[in-house]
C-alpha cells in the first residue's frame, strides 16, 4: 500500500470520529519544522489538534537527542504516559525524530514502554500514515527508521505561526563533528533544489510571513551535493530579491565554511538579518582539533575581523561546549580568551554529554563533573558582563523589530526580534504581534534591550 492509498484509508476511518492529535517538538528548529510537517499529515487524515495531552487521541513526541538530559526528559514523559493509555486505552502513542532515528533507542522503547505504539525515524515522517494504518489495525507495535534516500517536496505543513516561517533548505550533515550524534540520526547531507526554496518563500511572502528562516546545520554547505545548483550565498541573494516587506534570517553557519563571499552577501542582501550564529565549540586549537572541527582560532578570528572591519558593532553569537573529553584549564582559558575578544551579543553554552556512538564517546574522559560546572559558571558570569556592556552600543540606535509576543517581565510591553537578532521590549499593544515596528532603543538590560515606539 503507497501513502496516499494509507491516507484515504485512515481518512474513511476517521470520518466519523474527528480524532484530537497533540504533537510536540523538542530540540532544534529542523525539527520543530518536523512537526509541523507531521501535523500537516495527521491534518490531511482528518485530525484535529489539541494543547492538551489529557484530551487527545493520537500523541506524537517529536524528540531529539543532542544531548543526554534531553533523552532522558522525554523518556520522563513517555513514562508519564502510561496513566493516560490505562484511562484511553484507545489512545496512540508515537515517538519521532531524532532520538528513534538510534536503534538502540527505538529498541529500548520497544522492550520498556509498551505504552508506545508506533516509532517513526527522520527519514519516515512519509511513513506516518501507514504506520498509523498499522495501529489502527490492531498491529502491537510498528517501527519505520530506515534510511530513505529522497526527501518529499509534497509533504502539508500546518505551520506554528502565521508570521515566522522555518524554511529547510537542506537535511543532514557532513561534518561528524566527534561530539555529535547529529550525523548519525539525520544522514548525509541533501539540498532542496533552490527553485523549489524559491517558490516556497515566494508564497510565504505573498501569504504575509514576516520573517524566513532558513535552516540547514551547515547552510555554508549548501548545493554541493548537487551539480549546478547555486552556492548559499547566491540563494541569499535570490531570496533577498523576492519581492516583500521581509526579513531573512538564517543558521547554522560552520565557520569552516564561513567565506568572504557569504559575509559579503550579508551586508549586500538588505533584506539578510545583520546578525550571524557562528558556532565556535572552542577557543583551544588542540580541542577543535579532537572536536574535528576543522579550523584554527585564529582562522576563526580571520572571519570575525572581516565582518568587524565591515561594520564593527556587528552582533555575532555563537555555541560553546563546557568539558569536551580531557578539556585543559588552559584549553578552557582559551575559550575565556576568545569569547572575550570577540565579544558575542550572546552564547548557547553547553557541558558535553557523551552520546554513544560518536567518536567522543570512546574517549577516557578524566575531567570531573564539579569541574565542568564551574567553568561553566565562570563562562556564564564572563558572558553576562561581556553582553550587558555590548549592549549599551545600541541606546539611542533605532531598530526595526519583528514583535512577537507580549512581554513575560513588564505589564503593558511587547517583546521581538530586531534585524541585528536582539531581543526587544517596548511599551505597546498585543495588537502589534505579528508586524514590524521601529523602536528607538533607551536602554540595555543583560538579557535584552528596551526601547520606545517611533
Ligand atoms: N549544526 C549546528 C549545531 C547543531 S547542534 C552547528 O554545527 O552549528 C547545536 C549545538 O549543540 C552545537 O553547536 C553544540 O554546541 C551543541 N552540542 C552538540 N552535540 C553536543 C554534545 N554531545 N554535548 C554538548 N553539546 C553538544
Ligand atoms: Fe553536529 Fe558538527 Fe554537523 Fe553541527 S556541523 S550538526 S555540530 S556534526
Ligand atoms: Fe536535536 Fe536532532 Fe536537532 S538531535 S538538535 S533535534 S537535528
Amino acid at each position: 500500500m503507497n501513502n496516499n492509498d494509507a491516507v484515504l484509508e485512515i481518512r474513511n476511518i476517521f470520518s466519523d470520529r474527528e480524532p484530537k492529535a497533540y504533537v510536540r517538538s523538542f530540540g532544534c528548529q529542523l525539527n520543530c519544522s518536523d512537526g509541523e510537517k507531521i501535523k500537516g499529515l495527521l491534518g490531511e487524515m482528518g485530525c484535529t489538534f489539541t494543547d492538551d495531552e489529557k484530551d487527545a487521541d493520537i500523541i506524537i513526541l517529536n524528540t531529539c537527542a543532542v544531548r543526554e538530559n534531553a533523552e532522558d526528559r522525554v523518556f520522563g514523559i513517555i513514562g508519564s504516559m502510561k496513566k493516560l493509555k490505562e484511562l484511553k486505552p484507545s489512545l496512540i502513542i508515537g515517538i519521532s525524530g531524532c532520538m528513534t532515528a538510534q536503534s538502540h533507542i527505538a529498541e529500548k522503547i520497544r522492550k520498556s514502554y509498551p505504552q508506545v505504539d508506533f516509532v517513526m525515524g527522520t527519514y519516515a515522517i512519509n511513513a506516518l500514515p501507514k504506520l498509523l494504518l498499522d495501529c489502527l489495525n490492531g498491529v502491537k507495535f510498528s517501527a519505520d527508521i530506515s534510511e530513505y534516500d529522497d526527501f518529499s517536496e509534497t509533504v502539508p505543513q500546518i505551520r506554528d505561526s502565521s508570521f515566522k516561517a522555518s524554511v529547510p533548505i537542506m537535511f543532514g550533515c557532513n561534518n561528524f563533528c566527534t561530539y555529535c550524534i547529529v550525523p548519525y540520526v539525520r544522514g548525509r547531507e541533501r539540498s532542496r533544489r533552490s527553485q523549489d526554496i524559491i517558490s516556497e518563500v515566494k508564497q510565504l511572502v505573498r501569504d504575509g510571513y514576516k520573517e524566513i528562516m532558513l535552516l540547514g546545520q551547515n547552510v555554508n554547505s549548501y548545493g554541493n551535493d548537487r551539480e549546478c545548483e547555486m552556492s548559499f550565498p547566491q540563494l541569499l541573494r535570490a531570496i533577498n530579491d523576492i519581492e516583500g516587506d521581509f526579513i531573512i534570517r538564517f543558521m547554522s553557519s560552520h565557520p569552516k565554511d564561513a567565506s568572504k563571499e557569504l559575509i559579503d552577501a550579508i551586508f549586500d542582501c538588505e533584506k539578510a538579518a545583520k546578525h550571524l550564529h557562528l558556532p565556535v565549540q572552542s577557543g583551544s586549537d588542540e580541542m577543535l582539533k579532537r572536536m574535528n572541527r576543522r579550523y584554527t582560532a585564529e582562522k576563526y578570528l580571520e572571519i570575525v575581523d572581516y565582518i568587524r572591519s565591515r561594520d564593527s558593532d556587528f552582533s555575532l553569537t555563537t555555541d560553546i561546549i563546557v568539558g569536551f573529553p580531557n578539556e585543559s584549564d588552559e584549553d578552557f582559558e582559551a575559550t575565556l580568551d576568545l569569547i572575550k575578544r570577540v565579544k558575542y551579543d550572546n552564547i548557547y553554552s553547553f557541558i558535553y554529554s557523551k552520546r554513544t556512538g560518536t567518536k567522543a564517546a570512546e574517549i577516557d574522559d578524566h575531567t570531573d563533573e564539579e569541574t565542568k560546572g564551574q567553568r561553566m559558571r565562570r563562562l556564564l558570569d564572563i558572558q553576562r558582563d561581556i553582553s550587558t556592556e555590548g549592549y549599551k552600543r545600541f541606546i539611542g540606535r533605532k531598530m526595526r523589530v519583528l514583535v512577537d509576543d507580549v512581554s513575560k517581565k513588564r505589564e503593558g510591553y511587547v517583546s521581538g526580534k530586531s534585524d541585528e537578532g536582539m531581543s526587544v521590549e517596548f511599551e505597546g499593544s498585543s495588537s502589534l504581534i505579528g508586524q514590524f515596528a521601529e523602536v528607538e532603543i533607551t536602554d540595555a538590560m543583560n538579557w535584552a534591550v528596551i526601547g520606545k515606539m517611533v
